[in-house]
């Protein structure tokens, strides 16, 4: 088969990877991709919201099947525009995208179908909004409706905090249109977790649960990232109370769309605050989790070309369970130094030689770049090309083993104002 992998970080290298070890797939193209995935994938430099230019790719060079990696592209219809011409393409439609491109949708979703969720109010004024502020229980926390490249979330402490936020989005509308309807909800306390499962709107066939790691810094200090690391199996989701998340909020949100006329297909991330009460969703997002899919990719020993193509043409009840490596496995970001605020580009990436010849280790690259003409006498010169640059994923028998292997390999690279974090993982030992 012809595959195409649409994207360009960490994730959609960890996807390119999995799926060069199906028997099922003979070619593979991403596009964009990046400077390593070019080494398992031809790239085709065709942007991720270019709908029309992956469409006349895809249709010229008869691709048998598309996995969509970042949401942009799902909230634009993508999936409904290669229906249209019958072509195979794994990730849900326009509709069941907004579970992740609308919070609004996705609360008055979670609350029409008993889905546990933060207790919350939707607001389309701002004053009303700040009105609001001034009599509810802090901190809380205001999200913009719309898709914000995972900053539209403030956890506000006071209600001057809570109104700057409500003006920052509302009015500044630092968020553009995505800002026109917030959600003001209660803060949770607890761990976090991530479930993924996929989908073909009936059966559900659950990947292995995993923990991001969302701020900058060490012991969860600094501004919120795209995620600087991520572990599977998070041990805080025990079998029970996985049982209870697969049950209480993705069999309702799936069958709730069903009868809603909405047909879910693809993989559905939920991210989960496990509270004393309970688990709780923090946010949906109807795709692949990044760093997420670099931890639990290396632990799938399924093949994931055979459970996608099962997803996308409704047949997915022919898995029950997926076969998993019982280790554990750890991926740490490393990062351009300002990240998550400005950064520098065209920083030279040193000891990926080194990181390739060591065993269960594996290096995803987010952003990199291979220069335009390399030398094909010397090894591939790598340089970042983006805010994080690479997921470094080691596996281990024990979380202790995975994260020691994977900091191991970390070490050996290093490019001009590397960061990462020094306690990925520490949270599932500590338990
Ligand atoms: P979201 O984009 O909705 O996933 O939110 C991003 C992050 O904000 C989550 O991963 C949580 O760390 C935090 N967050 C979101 N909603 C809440 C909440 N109700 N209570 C506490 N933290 C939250
Ligand atoms: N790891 C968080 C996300 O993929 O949205």
């Amino acid at each position: 088969m012809k595959i195409l992998v649409i994207g360009s970080g960490g994730r959609e290298h960890a996807l390119v990877w999995k799926i060069a070890q199906s028997k099922l797939a003979d070619n593979i193209f991403c596009a964009p991709g990046n400077g390593g995935i070019s080494k398992l994938a031809e790239c085709i430099d065709i942007k991720a919201e270019d709908i029309q230019g992956l469409l006349d790719f895809v249709r010229k060079e008869k691709i048998d099947l598309t996995v969509v990696g970042p949401e942009a592209s799902l909230a634009c219809g993508i999936v409904d525009e290669f229906f249209n011409y019958k072509l195979r393409i794994f990730g849900p439609n326009k509709k069941a995208a907004q579970l992740e491109a609308s919070k609004v949708f996705a609360k008055e979703l979670m609350a029409k179908y008993a889905v546990p969720t933060a207790d919350f109010k939707i607001f389309d004024n701002a004053e009303e909004a700040e009105r609001y502020v001034e009599k509810i229980a802090l901190p809380c926390v205001i999200k913009a409706d719309g898709l914000a490249q995972g900053k539209g979330v403030i956890i506000a402490k006071t209600a001057d905090e809570a109104k700057q936020a409500v003006n920052s989005i509302m009015q500044e509308r630092i968020f553009g249109e995505a800002g026109n309807k917030i959600i003001i909800e209660d803060c949770l306390e607890g761990q976090e977790a991530s479930i993924l499962v996929l989908t073909d709107s009936k059966s559900v066939v659950p990947l292995a649960s995993s923990q991001d790691h969302k701020r900058i810094f060490d012991n969860d200090q600094g501004p919120n990232t795209g995620g600087m690391g991520a572990y599977s199996p998070a041990p805080v989701v025990t079998q029970e109370l996985f049982k209870e998340i697969l049950h209480k909020v993705v069999h309702r949100t799936i069958d709730g769309l069903s009868k809603d006329g909405i047909d879910y297909r693809g993989v559905l991330y939920a991210g989960i605050m496990i509270t004393k009460d309970g688990p709780k969703v923090l946010e949906f997002n109807v795709r692949f989790g990044d760093p997420e899919t670099q931890a639990i990719l290396p632990r799938l020993k399924s093949d994931i070309v055979e459970v996608m193509l099962a997803a996308t043409d409704k047949k997915l009840s022919r898995f029950k369970t997926l076969d998993w490596d019982g280790r554990s496995c750890v991926c740490v970001v490393c990062a351009s130094g300002g990240y998550p605020g400005n950064y520098k580009n065209g920083k030279e990436i040193s000891g990926l030689e080194e990181t390739d010849k060591m065993q269960d280790v594996v290096v995803f690259h987010a952003g990199t770049k291979k220069p335009p003409t390399p030398n094909f006498q010397l090894p591939t010169r790598y340089f970042t090309n983006g805010g994080r640059v690479l997921g470094v994923t080691g596996l281990g028998d024990t979380i202790k083993k995975a994260i020691d292997k994977t900091y191991q390999a970390v070490e050996k690279i290093n490019f001009e104002g590397m960061q990462y974090r020094k306690d990925i993982g520490y949270k599932a030992i500590s338990r």
